[in-house]
Parts: C-alpha cells; structure tokens; sequence
C-alpha cells in the first residue's frame, strides 16, 4: 500500500512528455533558426540561402563557431588551420587500413573519430580554446578519414591531402585521385553549407547530451556520428539512392510508389519532424540534381526524383527533406551511395562542434526523467521458488 502510494507521488511529479519528445524545446541556442511553418531556416540570424549562394564551408564553420561572420584574416587562419590539421594519426590510418573491408562506412568514421583523441596530450579538458583547436583537427580529419577508409575498402591505396586545396574540392581529390571539376566542387562545398547546422536534431542532441556530463569533444561528436547513422536521419540518404536504383527507371516510379504507400511503407527523403512545408535547403538541392545530371549526361536518378516528388506530393501531401536530391546529386558527382550519411557527417560536424562550444559555455547535465509503466512492486523471488525441480 504504501508503495503504491509513493509511485502515485512519483506519477504526480512527473509530466509525461510527448512520444519522440515532439514538440520540445530542450534549451535555448544561439545556432539555428528553424521556421517549420514557412520554411526558413537560419544560422546565427543569416538565410540558409544567402549563405549557400555567397558562403563557403569554412566561412560558415567560423561563424557555427564564433557566432559572427570572420574578418578576412580570421577567414584565411581557420582555412589553413584546416589545411594542416588534415593528416590524421598513425593510429587511425592503422585502423583504417587493417578494417577498411569489415568496416561499414558509419561504423568505420565512427571508431576512427573516436580514435582521434589518440595523439591528444590534453587530455579530457573542455575549455574552449581546447575545444576550438580539437573542433578544427576534427572537422579537417573527418574528410580524410572518409576518402582514405573508402579507397581502402577498394583496394587502392589512399591519396595524401593536397594543400592548394579547399575542404570540399580536397575532399573529392583524396576521395578519387584526381582534380575535381571547379563547378562540381562548389557545389558539394555548399551542400556542406547546407547540411552543417540544423537545431536540436538527433545526432546534435546526442552529441550536447555527452557534452554536457562535461565528457570531452571527441566523445561528443562520437555519440553524434552514431545517433546520425540511423535511416530516420542521416541514413535517409543513402536509403534514398538505394530506393532510385532500385525503381530503376522512370516508368517505374508510380507503380512502386504506390505499391510502398499501400503497404503503409514510408517513402525515403520525404516528410520532416520540424518543417511543414519544403525544406528551403531541399530547394537548392534540388537545382544541383538537375545540375549535375546535365554535366553527367544521365538524367535518370534527376527525372525519378522529380516524379516521387511531384507523387508524394499529390498522394500524401508530404514534401522532400534535405535527404532527398542530395542522393542523385552526389551520385552524379560520382560518390558511392553509402558515403552519403558519412558525407553528412562530413559537414554536420561543424554544427555539432559549434553545440558543444555552446553547451559547454552554460553547462548544466542533460539528464530527464522516465515515466514508469512497468510491473508494480514486486518481491524477490528465488531461483528455486520459481522454477521447481530445475
Ligand atoms: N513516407 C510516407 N509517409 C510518411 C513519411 C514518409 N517519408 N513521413 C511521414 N509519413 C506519414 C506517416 O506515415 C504518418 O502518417 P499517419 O499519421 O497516417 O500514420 C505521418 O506522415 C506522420 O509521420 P511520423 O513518422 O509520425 O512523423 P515524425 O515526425 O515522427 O517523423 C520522419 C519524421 C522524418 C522520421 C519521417 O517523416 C520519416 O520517417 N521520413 C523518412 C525518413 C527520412 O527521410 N528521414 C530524414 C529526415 S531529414
């Protein structure tokens, strides 16, 4: 009885959140402006598309960071603190080499970020110019540690860091071999813009809820990759790419849509917990599928896409995520389907840094309640009570 009145207690104090934690808001930040409603997204008070368009990764990496758009000379330091911190430690190139064939392309950056902290004599500081100077090193290994893991798993041997480079254009040096095309590096540089910040998504909130039991940066953003990889987030990509080749053609679209929403099946890249109209940054994307298809030749994985858009749309109602025509553009650009997640990790980095920074700033444990619904209270029960005669 009188347990059954301290669960009582227990339920009184306690107000049940909505399922998936819909609707709230878990701290104040100063990073991303999100309006569902109409479709605006914001980093630091600047339109995610003046951003795309005059903006580079770098640049909008120092503002994540600082708040404030850099000065030229603080614009040339970062980008070539990020040109000298791409080479990661022996360590991790070790693991790579010795894992890359086992390794799934979430699961291998995951263990080698994680492993980044190896040649760190700082140890397990938070303060920020610790946290500013491990942020870059991350951001600049991230890029390294994908291509390298991806030529392995491949065969080939990986492809030194070319400093006359920037971070996206270096990126796809190192992924491929070979200089890449101006236009195509401009355009995965402002994908990264677009997908380095987006509010208390899961893979941020998992990061600042490490960050603040005041565990270190590289655990932090550990947590973030694994909370990412998930096909309701970051894998939405990849999943999307592999839902394209198989529709296979456009004649197909409609019966196999169809066929997937009869079945109460969810359609890849489309719907969105926050935005309820297009995603703006889905927009551009959209412009850089039918781009790439141009320079590609093949626009087949663009023309799919723009018919699950237009059937989503009068099936469902329900508008394409940011995960949607990132598929066939890097596609396009000749990524392989499964570095999409990794290639978002790749730009979200920045933002998850930028959330740690700030939870650190004002730190208080993330820590919230659970609602009991399990058995009442119970006595123990032995072994031999409850299974006679075993
Ligand atoms: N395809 C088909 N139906 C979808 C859908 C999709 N991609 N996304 C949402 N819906 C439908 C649901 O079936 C549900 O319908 P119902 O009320 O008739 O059951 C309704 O829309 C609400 O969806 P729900 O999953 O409850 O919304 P959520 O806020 O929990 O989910 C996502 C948001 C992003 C997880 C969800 O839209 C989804 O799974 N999308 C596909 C994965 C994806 O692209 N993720 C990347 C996000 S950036």
């Amino acid at each position: 009885m009188r347990e059954n009145k301290r669960n009582k207690k227990d339920m009184t104090q306690s107000k049940v959140a909505p399922k998936g934690l819909e609707g709230v808001t878990a701290a104040d930040s100063g990073l991303a402006r999100i309006d569902g409603e109409v479709g605006e997204l914001r980093y630091c008070g600047y339109l995610i598309t003046d951003l795309a368009e005059h903006s580079d990764y770098a640049e909008t990496a120092y503002l994540l960071w600082h708040k404030e758009l850099p000065t030229k000379s603080q614009y040339d330091a970062l980008k070539e603190s990020l040109r000298a911190n791409r080479d990661v430690p022996g360590a991790v190139m070790d693991l790579l080499r010795k894992n890359a064939r086992g390794l799934e392309p979430m699961d291998a950056l995951r263990t080698a970020v994680s492993l980044l902290s190896v040649d760190d004599i700082e140890g397990s500081q938070t303060d920020r110019q610790v946290n500013l100077k491990r942020a870059i090193k991350i951001t600049a290994c991230v890029p390294t540690i994908i291509a390298a893991y991806d030529r392995l798993r491949r065969g080939e041997e990986p492809v030194a860091p070319d400093a006359d480079l920037a971070h996206a254009a270096n990126f796809l040096y190192m992924l491929t071999g070979s200089k890449p095309n101006d236009e195509v590096a401009r355009m995965l540089d402002t994908c990264l813009v677009l997908h380095a910040e987006h509010g208390f998504n899961a893979s941020t909130f998992a990061g600042r809820v490490t960050a603040a039991t005041l565990s270190d940066i590289y655990s932090s953003v550990t947590s973030a990759i694994g909370a990412l990889k998930g096909p309701l987030h970051g894998g939405a990509n990849t999943a999307v790419m592999n839902m394209l080749v198989e529709i296979g053609d456009v004649q197909n679209v409609e019966q196999f849509i169809d066929a997937k929403l009869a079945n109460r099946e969810k359609i890849m890249g489309f719907g969105h917990r926050v935005y309820k109209v297009v995603d703006p940054r889905a927009i551009v994307l959209r412009k850089f599928s039918a781009r790439t298809a141009d320079l590609t030749g093949e626009s087949k994985w663009f023309e799919m896409s723009e018919k699950i858009e237009s059937l989503m749309k009068s099936r469902k109602g329900i508008d394409m995520n940011v995960d949607f025509y990132s598929a066939s553009t890097y596609y396009s650009m000749g990524i392989a389907g499964d570095l999409f997640t990794p290639i978002f990790a790749l730009s979200r980095v920045s933002g998850w840094v930028a959330h740690i920074l700030e939870q650190h700033e004002s730190n208080r444990l993330i820590r919230p309640r659970s609602n009991y619904v399990g058995s009442e209270d119970r006595e123990y029960v032995y072994m031999d009570k409850r299974c006679p005669g075993s």
